[in-house]
């Protein structure tokens, strides 16, 4: 592996493209293959159990394709499975709470978040360790969001069912006086149109894979790993289960990056 071999990214689905957006704004240069788990979307709903058995298949495959190192576009797996993995793989492996957390608190003025993520994520109270980790006196409400996942997957992104489930979470979450909404399911940011329709200028809304693909930036940079190289990236998708939907549904959201996307089994 060198300097100019893929980064790994996976998600359940399509969430881990907000991930890829950033990549590609602020590391074009960078190659990715990208795996989605189609076939067990959502994640918000599985056991510690199964996300692990997930995540050794898929981090399997992405090493056998020779990747550089992982960024895990889940807020799911980064918030429960993350640490043991990336003490079991020797590659650098990354994820999107700690830099979530991290951007969070340069955010709020009042010492006051809001977590919206799945419902696995809210039970791990990872968010809510990583920012009290950094500012102690800060107070993180979390909530899960159950239904956005299901709506981002087949590409709904506006209209009265994503403004209805919007009230319904988000509502709770501001009333708490909370300044700063982080988006802790890699999901979300694509519902940004209605959230802040609803949330109102006032409250600043988190994206973690911005902060994410900072500090990924600065790992390759230490670790001499940066492609710095003049070819042309290439971007390759897989999924392991439906394919059609991904791709109308991911085309949608990253525009023409996405030209193809293979169907793989993993078991
Ligand atoms: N996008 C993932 C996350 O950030 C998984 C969501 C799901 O499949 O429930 O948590």
């Amino acid at each position: 592996m060198g300097k100019t071999s893929p980064i790994g990214i996976f998600d359940s689905g399509v969430g881990g493209l907000t991930v890829v957006k950033a990549l590609l704004e602020q590391m074009p240069a960078e190659s990715f293959i990208y795996f989605g788990d189609t076939a067990n979307v959502p994640y918000g709903n599985k056991s510690r159990e199964q996300l692990f058995n997930y995540a050794h298949k898929i981090i399997s495959f992405l090493i056998k394709k020779k990747v550089k190192a992982i960024i895990i576009a889940c807020g799911t797996h980064s918030s429960i499975t993350l640490p043991e993995l990336s003490r079991h793989y020797s590659l650098p492996m990354l994820g999107v709470v700690k830099a979530g957390a991290r951007a969070a608190v340069k955010c709020s003025k009042n010492g006051k978040i809001g977590i919206a993520a799945t419902q696995a994520t809210v039970n791990s109270l990872a968010y809510s360790r990583e920012i009290k980790n950094i500012c102690p006196g800060f107070e993180v409400y979390e909530t899960a969001c159950s239904r956005f996942v299901p709506l981002v997957e087949s590409g709904r992104l506006y209209g009265e069912e994503v403004n209805k489930a919007v009230r319904e979470y988000i509502g709770p979450l501001l009333e708490r006086g909370i300044d700063t909404l982080v988006l802790g399911c890699t999901h979300y940011p694509f519902l940004v149109p209605a959230i802040e329709g609803f949330a109102g200028k006032n409250i600043i809304t988190v994206d973690p894979s911005c902060q994410t693909i900072v500090e990924i930036r600065e790992v390759f940079s230490q670790k001499g790993m940066l492609n710095d190289d003049n070819c042309r990236a290439f971007h390759h998708f897989y999924v392991s289960g439906n394919d059609d939907s991904f791709y109308k549904v991911g085309k949608n959201l990253i525009g023409d990056t996405l030209k193809e996307v293979r169907k793989v089994n993993l078991d």
